[in-house]
Formats: C-alpha cells, structure tokens, sequence
C-alpha cells in the first residue's frame, strides 16, 4: 500500500502545473461611447440629468478567459483596437471590468501609456522620485537607485530639463528605467518599446529576460511580432474583444499573420 501511495506523491509533483499568477475568467468590458458629439464637461452633465446623452454600448472584451503563470513572458498581440490596453488596465487595476473576474497575486508594475505618471512641466528628476513613489517607493530607495535609473534610461544632462522638451522616446525609456528599477513581481509593458531605438530595446529585451530568470513575470502588448516571437514563450491574439488564439508564441504568431495578409 505505502508504495503505491508514494508512486502517486512523485506523479503528482512532476505532473503539477506551473503557479498561475494572472487569472482572468470570462471577462468582458463595456465602454458606453456617446454617439453625438459633447461640446463641453459642463455640457454633457447638464444633458445627463435631463437625460438627453445617447450612448452606444461598445464591447472591448468579450468573454476573456486565460492564465499566465509564474516566470513567463507572456505576449499579447492584435489589431489596432482589439482590447490590449483594455486587458492590461484590468489587470493592472486602472479599469474594473463590467463582467467577469480578474485574480493577480504579485506586485504590479504597469507601464501602460508613454508618459503616463509623469509630469509635463517637472522635470526628469521630479518625474522619478513622483513615478516612483507611486509604485510605492520610499524617497530613501529612490534616492539610492537614482542614479542606475538615470543611466539605464541615457538621459545625461537633460534629467534636469522638463519632461514636455523630451521626445517621446526619452520619455519610453524613463518610464522603463523607474518601473524596472526595483524588480517586480509582474511587470506590465504596453507598446512602450516600440518608440524606442534599436539598442534600447535591446537593453530592454535583456532585462526583461534577467526578471524572468529571477522568477517574475511579463506581460507585453506588442505589434513586433518577431520580437513577441523571439522572447514570449506563449501568447494570446485578440480580435475584435475575443482570445481568438492562445498558446505558444511561434503558433499564435503564425496564426495571426496567416489570418491578417
Ligand atoms: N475610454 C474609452 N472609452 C470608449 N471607448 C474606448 C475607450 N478606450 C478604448 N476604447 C475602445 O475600445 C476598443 C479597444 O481599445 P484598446 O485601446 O484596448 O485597443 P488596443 O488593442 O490596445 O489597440 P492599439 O493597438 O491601437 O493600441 C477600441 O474600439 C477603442 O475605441
Ligand atoms: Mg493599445
């Protein structure tokens, strides 16, 4: 008897699932879009109480089940306006979802717009110590990363120079420098690589994979698909709201590209 019961302890341990760490089931989400235009806030609220604002209902996820587990990097790709951001702001908590459950354990670090948490007219250093702060830093950590955050993103001489005389792509790179300067449990990346250069991607790349290693997780919204391919081990492709595709990155990819020439 005792043997039998030790053959099954070792299959269960080898057959044992990876730890999920992102857990959406059946999750939709509702937009209401007014379909005439509103001149003002003042306006529209006045409309609202007398109830004259005609919304159109626009689903931007439809029914989304699926698990990203522990250690991966998990790719996401699809057309313009087929749900991405949307399914990266529920999970980073920014949008509730109208329908469905969304479960993540883990500390999120999101970068989900380029600028977003920044400040125009602070400057680079400001816009460090008040992005990170928000990612729940104290101003003593801050103080001890600042300058590894400053010499990841390549700014030099224009730390001190407002936020709004950066290009856009010295603003991608901040926001990268400050939300992976402390390692995070899940990190969160909406097309924000794309408006960098060449070899800041790859410094990028390279550091995503170093979080991997370390056992954290990355979420990434691409339009790169060979760079989805080359270092997500699996995806999902949305289209139009729905997981039209989910698996290996390698077929995903192949899928989309088949379905979209
Ligand atoms: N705040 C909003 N209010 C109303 N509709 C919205 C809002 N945000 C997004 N949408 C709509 O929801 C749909 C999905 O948008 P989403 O931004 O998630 O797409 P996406 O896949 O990230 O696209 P892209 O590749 O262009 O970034 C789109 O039709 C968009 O118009
Ligand atoms: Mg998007």
């Amino acid at each position: 008897m005792e043997t039998t019961v030790m053959v099954g302890l070792a299959v269960v341990a080898t057959v044992s699932e990876p730890e999920v760490v992102i857990r959406l089931e059946n999750v939709s989400v509702r937009y209401r879009v007014p379909t005439e235009p509103v001149g003002s806030f003042k306006e529209y609220m006045i409309r609202r109480l007398q109830r004259r604002v005609n919304h159109r209902d626009l689903w931007a996820l439809r029914g989304v089940t699926l698990s990203v587990r522990k250690g991966e990097i998990f790719g996401i790709i699809g057309r313009n306006g087929a749900g991405k951001s949307t399914l990266l702001k529920s999970i980073a908590r920014v949008l509730r979802p109208t329908e469905g459950r969304v479960w993540v354990k883990g500390r999120v670090a999101p970068l989900l717009e380029i600028g977003a948490g920044f400040h125009p007219e602070l400057t680079g250093r400001e816009n460090v110590y008040l992005n990170a702060t928000m990612l729940g830093h104290s101003r003593r950590e801050i103080e001890a990363r600042f300058w590894e955050i400053v010499e990841f993103a390549e700014l030099g001489d224009f730390i001190d120079a407002p936020l709004r005389t950066y290009s856009t792509g010295m603003m991608a790179r901040l926001g990268f420098a400050v939300a992976t300067a402390w390692e995070p449990e899940i990190l969160i990346v909406d097309e924000i690589l794309a408006v960098g250069d060449e070899a800041f991607r790859r410094k990028c790349q390279a550091r995503m994979e170093q979080f991997r290693q370390n056992g954290a997780t990355v979420l990434l919204v691409s339009h790169n698909l060979a760079q989805v391919q080359a270092i997500c081990e699996r995806a999902a492709w949305l289209d139009r709201g729905e997981v039209r595709a989910l698996g290996p990155a390698a077929d995903v990819v192949r899928r989309y590209q088949q379905a979209n020439v």
